[in-house]
């Protein structure tokens, strides 16, 4: 839940000091809620815990887990960079105002243009991730006149315990330069004069709730930097957040001491890239049930008025959500439920056996923690408009990204 979440004096739930069923009357569903407090309390966890243990540290967001400009001006004004994969990205940070000197340009395949784009704008670190993307990146950096400074992604052959899609550090993975392969990477950046390598970086994957492989990692990342006498390492990001009442994420600053105490080994400069971890809690999405389908001995439905196109993580991940009766978020959750989308295929769910009080038709229903890779992954399936996103805070609302019409559905649409 968000830091503000609390029941209201009506018994209902409310966040940012604002009661979810006014939200829902004033915005419509489904909607993307945002709690600002959360955002900023979770950077400044990150920033400070850092600054304690390991000084010489960035933290920058991967703005793949939620980009829109109202984010990312929140996010730039307690301190933090960018990571983005793509010019898209790129884009939507840099009109936030970021600056380019702390934005890191990731992605495994990097477009010519995209690489122009950030030479252009004149982005901090490019991420390279193979010898194909760095001869494309030296050949427009002498075009264009520009010195660069690099970081190599590594693949650290470490696995984490998440689920097989968003596992990326093991040895079978489309990403990162395999170690035997470094040196003569290293050896290429050297012979291209624009070009300098800054170090290197890592991604084990995410929502990982063990601090064991990112210990494995910083070690890693630390041999390098030794052996190769560079200034910076990166450890991505991964820290996973508690989707469900009862698990246990790592804490920020213990992570922040158990990291610095293997980086502090070097002078390097540490790099770490959360994304999941400052947008996630502060999520949440309102839908309306529109239906109810009871299959007695069988289950339960409850149909919602979105799903799959704005929250795909069920239908990709089986990832678990829990969810709340706005008007009664506190009353006894006797009832086990599926929670269903709108969306014309049967793996459309958002909650498999759930547990809610007793729901019916009109109600509105909160999905928490739902902040990070819902938006950002939201499609148009069905021709549906994808929701609007509020930020909340201090009783106030304000709408970050407008909800979709049909005429934007149609606007690439060449007849
Ligand atoms: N850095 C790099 C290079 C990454 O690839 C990622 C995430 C991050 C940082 C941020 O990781 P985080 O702190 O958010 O775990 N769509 C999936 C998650 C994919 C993560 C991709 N990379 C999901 O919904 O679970």
């Amino acid at each position: 839940m968000p830091k503000t979440a609390k029941i209201n004096a009506s018994g209902h739930l409310e966040i940012g000091g604002r009661d979810l069923l006014d939200l829902a009357k004033e915005f419509g569903t489904p909607l993307y809620l945002l709690d600002e407090e959360t955002i900023r309390g979770q950077c400044r966890t990150y920033v400070n815990s850092f600054r304690e243990h390991y000084p010489n540290s960035e933290i920058i967001f991967a703005s793949k887990a939620l980009c829109a400009i109202g984010a990312a001006k929140v996010i730039a004004s307690e301190g933090l960079g960018f990571d983005v994969s793509s010019g898209g990205e790129l884009f939507t940070v840099l009109k936030a105002k970021a600056d380019p000197r702390r934005i890191y340009f990731h992605g495994n395949n990097k477009s010519i243009k995209e690489i122009e784009e950030g030479l252009k704008a004149g982005v901090g670190r490019f991420v390279v991730d193979n010898q194909y993307e760095l001869a494309n990146l030296a050949d427009a950096a002498d075009r264009l006149g520009r010195d660069v400074s690099v970081l190599i992604r590594i693949n650290p052959g470490i696995e984490a315990h998440t689920h097989e899609f968003i596992q990326t550090g093991r040895i079978d993975s489309k990403f990162g330069v395999p170690l035997d392969q470094l040196d003569d990477l290293v050896k290429e950046v050297g012979k291209r004069k624009r070009l300098k390598l800054a170090g290197f970086h890592a991604h084990i994957g995410s929502q990982i709730f063990d601090v064991e492989p990112f210990i494995a990692e910083a070690k890693l990342l630390v041999s390098l930097t030794r052996k190769y006498g560079t200034e910076e390492l990166s450890l991505g990001g991964g820290i996973g957040i508690p989707y469900l009442s009862g698990e246990k994420a790592p804490d920020i600053p213990d992570f922040a001491r158990k990291i610095a105490a293997e980086i502090g080994k070097t002078n390097a400069k540490l790099i770490l890239e959360p994304g999941r971890s400052i947008v996630g809690l502060a999520g949440m999405t309102l839908y309306t049930v529109g239906a109810v389908r009871d299959i007695p001995g069988v289950r339960k439905y409850l149909i919602v008025d979105g799903g799959m196109s704005d929250n795909p993580r069920f239908i990709l991940y089986q990832a678990k959500y829990e969810a709340f009766l706005a008007r009664d978020p506190g009353g006894e959750k006797s009832e086990t439920v599926t929670i269903g989308g709108r969306f014309c295929e049967s793996g459309d769910l958002v909650i498999k056996d759930g547990l809610l009080p007793p729901a019916k038709v009109g109600d509105v229903l909160a999905i928490a923690c739902t902040g990070a890779y819902n938006y950002s992954m939201a499609s148009n399936y069905n021709r549906v408009p994808r929701p609007a996103m509020v930020m909340v805070g201090g009783g106030k609302a304000k709408i970050i990204v407008k909800r979709e019409q049909y005429k934007d559905l149609i606007i690439n649409d060449a007849d």
